[in-house]
């Protein structure tokens, strides 16, 4: 049976991402049936939402999605219930994709690209297990009140909520703890258990379910500490397991240590395996047409898509290698362009990954 993929260019540099990465998809022999629909702005301009019906019952049917990236500042003045980076968060939430995989590597080819020295950065290899449907992010009731008493009596004020489930801390930490299983063992959980009462119920699940996986040695971090450790050691990481809102600031990071955020992908699953793949950059509407964009991040993305919702871990090797391989020839978009090696645009970079995947 073919397997259903949902194609969600987006915003931007989205549609022109998205184009390489359908091609390799489509070159590997596998029976899929991929449907497109807009999504972000590029659906509010067609449907008045960033996140239509017609968008959001596609995902629902697809065994996985393939997503560009939404944004671009015209729709800055929108409600913020109409603009695009809604599309995304409407996804994991009615889709429940609660763990974001969030690889940083350093390619050995890249070594030169991060603001970090050579010898702090090589051979960097951390995985962020995000949180991705809780936290401030859901957290209810939020918004702006008259303050009832106090200093501030009187006075407009802006709230946000922040709570973990039980259930919810465990089954993320469950991903991070078979994820740490499968790579070095070590599993950090980054909280602010010092402060807040969130962290602290966090930190004490991660404990009682670090019982299940007597192998892996789980330690624990305060967030502010993480960001510090990121940038001072970041090799004495490897797999990290955090909340929304944290993991939202440390991915970033992480990802900027290997100095080519065009680069890196992403996965968010729920816990039948569905899984929505996006690259972790976002939608440059700023290089949006002109074919310049890195198009490798959602290529890798791809290959993530085969290895997590289609079970073919074979064939996602393949584009990582390939991808590899595009790379040690020295082809290079401009965001990680270095003299002495060759620069290309998006579509000629999907070329070279299509031809090194024959
Ligand atoms: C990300 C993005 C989103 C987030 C935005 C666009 C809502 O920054 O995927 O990290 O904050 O989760
Ligand atoms: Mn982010």
């Amino acid at each position: 049976m073919a397997h259903k993929i949902a194609v969600l260019p987006g915003d931007g540099i989205g549609p022109e991402i998205t184009e390489q990465a359908v091609r390799v998809l489509g070159a590997l022999g596998l029976d899929l049936e991929l449907h497109t629909e807009p999504v972000g702005g590029a659906a509010y301009d067609v449907h008045g939402h960033p996140l239509p019906a017609s968008t959001l019952n596609l995902a629902k049917e697809s065994a996985a999605i393939l997503f560009g990236a939404v944004g671009d500042w015209k729709y800055d003045s929108l409600a913020r219930e109409l603009r695009p980076e809604q599309a995304i968060l409407g996804l994991r939430k009615a889709l429940g994709l609660f763990a974001n995989l969030r690889p940083a590597i350093l390619y050995p080819q890249l070594a030169n690209a991060s603001s970090l020295k050579p010898e702090v950065v090589s051979g960097l290899d951390i995985l962020i297990v995000r949180e991705l449907t809780g936290d401030i992010y859901f957290g209810q009731p939020r918004g702006v009140r008259e303050v009832a008493d106090g200093p501030f009596k009187g006075e407009r004020q802006g709230f946000d909520t922040m709570h973990y489930a039980e259930s919810e801390v465990r089954r993320i930490a469950h991903v991070a703890f078979q994820a740490a299983q499968k790579r070095s063992k070590k599993l950090c959980s980054v909280d602010k258990a010092n402060v807040l009462e969130t962290s602290q119920f966090w930190r004490d699940t991660v404990i009682e379910v670090a019982r299940e996986y007597p192998d892996v040695a789980l330690s624990h971090m305060y967030v502010d500490n993480a960001a510090m450790q990121l940038v001072r050691a970041p090799k004495e990481f490897d797999v990290v397991v955090t909340g929304n809102l944290f993991g939202d600031i440390l991915s970033d990071e992480a990802a900027m240590l290997t100095g080519s955020i065009g680069m890196l992908p992403s996965a968010s699953l729920n816990a039948s395996n569905q899984g929505l793949y996006e690259p972790s950059h976002g939608s440059a509407p700023d290089i949006a047409g002109k074919n310049i964009a890195n198009p490798l991040a959602t290529i890798l993305s791809a290959a993530m898509l085969l290895r997590y919702s289609l079970n073919e871990a074979g064939r996602a090797d393949k584009i990582e290698e390939a991808v590899q391989a595009v790379l040690q020839q020295g082809l290079r978009t401009a965001d990680i362009f270095e003299p002495g090696t060759t620069r290309v645009s998006t579509s000629e970079m999907g070329d070279a990954v299509l031809k090194a995947l024959k």
